[in-house]
């Protein structure tokens, strides 16, 4: 089969996503796949020069791509992106994967930093579930991805906070999916491993090399890895999927 094969058997085009954090790393990756696969757009992120950028590099595809420059940890402000989207016409795939880890031993790490983690990765992931469940009930369906961490399921030291508010992600993950089930919303979770970001700079060379030292399969993953499970869990080849945390890191053992 040829990629564009693999591509259009995935059946997405002319469907509608929300990503979030897209303006770099594992979102962009994201971006750019479900652009190839069809996807009409909607780019969320603080960085709009960023946004802007990519939209301006997807050009050449035949889809819709709306940018909203926000921060995520405002109510107010990602409540009026959903009434925007809900205005277009609602959508049928959500991406909660904005994220941000701060790694500090406990002992260390200070309120603003625990409360910044948990904005973000947690409670901005529930609102986000909120507003576009509510969108997709109307549209009868879609499909929800939560990208939470390998730490949430394991936890690592230095990484209490962040294991912690990722943890919550698979938790809700779980529950929403009962809840949604029968409006036909399927909802799951992907947990990456160790992917080459800039959010993996927080690490220390030596935390990388135990990481390293405990992947099954040797290397660190690519932010494409992370976007080729989004698009197998947003298609109807993974209709009979929900309320799964799937890890995608390689084989990592602790
Ligand atoms: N990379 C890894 O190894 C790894 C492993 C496990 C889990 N993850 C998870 O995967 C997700 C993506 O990680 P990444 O590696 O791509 O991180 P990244 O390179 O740091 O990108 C984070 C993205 O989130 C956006 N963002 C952060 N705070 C935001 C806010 N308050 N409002 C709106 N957007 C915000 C950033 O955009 P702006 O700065 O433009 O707002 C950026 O687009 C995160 O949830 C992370 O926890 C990553």
């Amino acid at each position: 089969m040829s990629n564009s094969e693999i591509l259009s058997s995935l059946k997405l085009a002319g469907k509608t996503a929300v990503i979030t954090g897209a303006s770099r790393g594992l979102g962009e990756a994201m971006v750019r796949a479900f652009a190839c696969a069809g996807v009409n757009l909607y780019l969320i992120a603080r960085n709009d020069e960023k946004l802007q950028y990519i939209k301006q590099e997807l050009s050449n595809y035949d889809i819709t791509v709306h940018c909203f420059a926000i921060d995520l940890t405002d109510e107010r402000a990602t409540k009026e992106v959903f009434t925007k989207i809900a205005a277009y016409g609602g959508i049928d795939i959500l991406i909660n994967n904005a994220g941000k880890m701060t790694a500090k031993p406990l002992a260390f790490i200070k309120k603003e930093d625990i409360l910044a983690q948990f904005e973000i990765n947690t409670f901005a992931v529930i609102r986000c579930c909120q507003f576009a469940s509510r969108l997709m009930i109307r549209n009868g369906g879609g499909s929800i991805i939560n990208i939470s961490s390998m730490l949430g399921e394991y936890g690592q030291q230095g990484q209490s906070v962040y294991s912690a508010s990722k943890a919550a992600v698979g938790g809700l993950t779980r529950s929403l999916a009962q809840e949604l089930a029968s409006h036909h919303i399927r909802v799951n979770a992907i947990a990456p491993g160790i992917i080459n970001t800039q959010l993996i700079s927080e690490l220390s060379d030596t935390e990388k090399n135990n990481t390293l030292n405990s992947i099954a399969l040797q290397h660190i993953g690519e932010a494409e890895d992370i976007a080729n499970s989004c698009l197998f869990l947003a298609s109807q080849w993974s209709s009979y999927i929900t309320g799964q945390i799937i890890g995608v890191d390689g084989g990592i053992h602790f």
